[in-house]
């Protein structure tokens, strides 16, 4: 196995919310460093940095994951979507972004970035999830603000509506 130089520097390719970018890291910066410094992505934020917080989350590939879990390197062809590919080109919030605001789903917003990125791949994967679901995926999230009863409301009514709605509402924008 060919180890990667400490100083050396790699220019990374990917797709970030339907885009091509790219970026230079060294071997060792994390993913969330990435987007946010190389790449100005300041909605991924940065909490614990050890995989216990869910400040970061993103969506590598469609999949909810801990931006601080990753090295930037890993990034490298792959799909990447953060908090700013949720609303839509016009800048409209997506329906779960709605719903938090009505619901007072946030106070100081350093957590609600990556609820909504996990909330988006439930929504996506698992729409007939039920209260207890929603709980079960929020459990991977720390707010140490809300007591989490706005973020269960506002979740509850997007499931809710988009059930109603047979699936179809949110759907262009990818996710609600
Ligand atoms: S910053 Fe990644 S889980 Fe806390
Ligand atoms: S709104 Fe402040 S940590 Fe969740």
């Amino acid at each position: 196995m060919r180890l990667l130089d400490a100083d050396s520097r790699h220019t990374i390719r990917f797709q970030l919310n339907g885009k091509a970018v790219e970026g230079v890291a060294a071997p060792r910066m994390l993913a969330t460093d990435f987007l946010r410094e190389a790449l100005g992505a300041t909605g991924t934020h940065a909490g614990c940095e050890h995989g216990v917080c869910g400040a970061c989350t993103i969506r590598l590939d469609g999949k909810a994951v801990r931006a601080c879990l990753l090295y930037a390197v890993q990034l490298e062809g792959r799909n990447v979507q953060t908090v700013e590919g949720l609303a839509g080109h016009d800048e409209e919030l997506s329906a779960m972004q709605t719903a938090f605001r009505k619901h007072h789903a946030l106070q100081c917003g350093f957590c609600t970035p990556g609820i909504l990125m996990s909330l988006s791949q439930l929504l996506e994967e698992e729409p007939g999830a039920d209260e207890a679901r929603i709980r079960d995926c929020l459990s991977g999230h720390i707010c140490r603000c809300t007591g989490y009863h706005g973020i269960v409301a506002a979740a509850l009514e997007v499931f809710e509506a988009h059930r109603r709605s047979g699936g179809e509402s949110g759907r262009e924008r990818t996710d609600v």
